[in-house]
């Protein structure tokens, strides 16, 4: 019998090495190393399977079969439903909501027949069960498992055959077969990877839970989206109410759906006309405008505020929350230069109500109304909305999906809607087409 050989693996990634390395050339980490026994490689088969490639239309059509969460927002944002065999991870800040939604879920679709599983791998079942009942869920089907070891939970899932099983968290799942800790890139990307392959051998729908972390040990659900069919997102501030549900990247469906929800004291509750969260109740104050923005296939009003005060320092303060900074020098500069409007030196605040964080470039028009009107000490006359994107020459230019936009408006009340030209194709009073940033501006007076 020869002699066992030595080699050296990193605890961080699993990288392997003949030799021991001060810093790990795959994941960068330092004193990682630890020896171990190599186990002799499992010989392969003689003959491997070789899979037929044939042509595409020959591949039957098997529609997707959905099921339905219940959740009506949930379902919007995978695409109509959760897929059989489909690996889902949902991400998001440690607090956000996460463990909450998937209770939720996992109560919403437990039914007498159709039983669902919650591995909890953070939480014990007395901490599970004072959430269901804050929750109001009461239905047994609904199982649950206290579970860390990856073996225990794969084993679990095959043996119970829920409906769909939700694993919370994979920085908490550990695997004997790697070294390193929990949460470490390697053992998060060995289980996200276990956990994927039994979702499509088992066709039970798999959500895993990944905190987005800051940079350090702890590895971040950024490692797995590869892996995994979809990828949704829980955003929001912590101590605002609402959430924004994305989909980042989504093999069956569209990823420009959002869901959004509220977490009242009972639980999320899907939130169907969101447009009421984010308009404040005093509108028609100095600094104010309202933009019809659009998040996926639906559109929303949101309150846009700005403040105006004379600069104490040499150079001017710039502070905004809600919206992109440089773009707002962007937009200053051009009110500055375009529309003869004293910004320069002056401190500049602008907030979007609700702690929403709009990316789009339709803010731009509501963004400059409302910092001229606080120029000016003037609100816009009751019931406008905008939206419109602004070129450097100070024109306004179309934007999308600008009949969502105005509906959303009328829906809402809002009588007198400040659009690019280019988006108003029929004469109606209660719009207000301008081509340029002096024209929208007119509208103060
Ligand atoms: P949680 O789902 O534990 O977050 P995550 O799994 O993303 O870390 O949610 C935690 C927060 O939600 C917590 O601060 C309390 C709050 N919460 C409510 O406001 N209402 C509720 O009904 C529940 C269950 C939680
Ligand atoms: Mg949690």
């Amino acid at each position: 019998m020869g002699k066992q050989r030595i080699i050296y693996v990193c605890t961080s990634c699993g990288n392997r090495s003949m030799k021991w390395q001060g810093r790990c050339g795959q994941c960068g980490e330092w004193n990682t190393f630890v020896e171990k026994a190599d186990e002799a490689p499992a010989k392969s088969p003689a003959a491997v399977p070789v899979s037929e490639a044939v042509p595409i239309t020959e591949v039957s059509k098997a529609a997707q079969e959905r099921v339905k969460t219940g959740i009506g927002e949930f379902d919007r944002v995978l695409g109509g439903g959760m897929v059989s065999g489909s690996a889902v991870l949902l991400g998001g800040d440690p607090g956000i909501g996460k463990s909450t939604l998937l209770l939720q879920v996992c109560a919403a679709l437990s039914q007498a027949d159709r039983r669902t599983l919650y591995v909890s791998c953070e939480e014990s079942l007395q901490q599970l069960r004072l959430r269901a009942d804050r929750l109001g869920i009461t239905r047994s089907s609904l199982f649950v498992l206290a579970e860390n070891s990856l073996d225990g939970i794969t084993g679990r899932i095959e043996e119970s055959r829920p409906i769909a099983a939700v694993v919370d968290s994979v920085q908490m799942t550990y695997s004997d077969a790697l070294p390193s800790p929990a949460g470490s890139i390697g053992q998060v990307r060995f289980c996200a990877a276990e956990l994927v392959r039994l979702a499509k051998k088992t066709g039970i729908p798999i959500f895993i839970v990944g905190h987005v972390t800051k940079e350090g040990a702890i590895a971040g659900p950024k490692l797995i989206e590869h892996i995994v069919d979809t990828v949704l997102y829980f955003e929001g501030e912590r101590f605002q109410a609402f959430r924004l549900l994305r989909a980042t990247k989504n093999r069956f469906g569209s990823v420009n759906e959002v869901g959004v929800f509220e977490m009242t004291d009972t639980g999320l509750v899907g939130v169907e006309n969101p447009s009421r969260l984010f308009l404040s109740e005093e509108m028609r104050a100095a600094g104010s405008a309202v933009l019809a923005c659009v998040e996926g296939t639906r559109a929303f009003l949101v309150e846009v505020q700005a403040l105006l005060t004379k600069s104490t320092y040499g150079t001017p303060e710039r502070k905004v929350s809600g919206v992109d900074r440089n773009r707002l020098s962007m937009l200053l500069a051009v009110l500055e230069r375009r529309a003869r409007k004293p910004v320069d030196a002056v401190d500049v605040f602008v907030n979007v109500v609700g702690g929403v964080k709009i990316q789009e470039p339709a803010a731009d028009l509501p963004v400059c109304l409302a910092i001229c009107s606080s120029l000016s000490d003037r609100a816009l006359p009751e019931g406008t909305v905008a939206f419109g994107e602004l070129g450097l020459g100070g024109e306004v230019r179309g934007v999308y999906h600008s009949e969502m936009r105005i509906q959303e408006a009328r829906k809402l009340g809002f009588k007198r809607i400040v659009l690019p030209r280019a988006n108003a194709r029929s004469r109606v009073p209660d719009l207000h087409p301008v081509s340029h940033i002096s024209e929208a501006l007119a509208l103060l007076g």
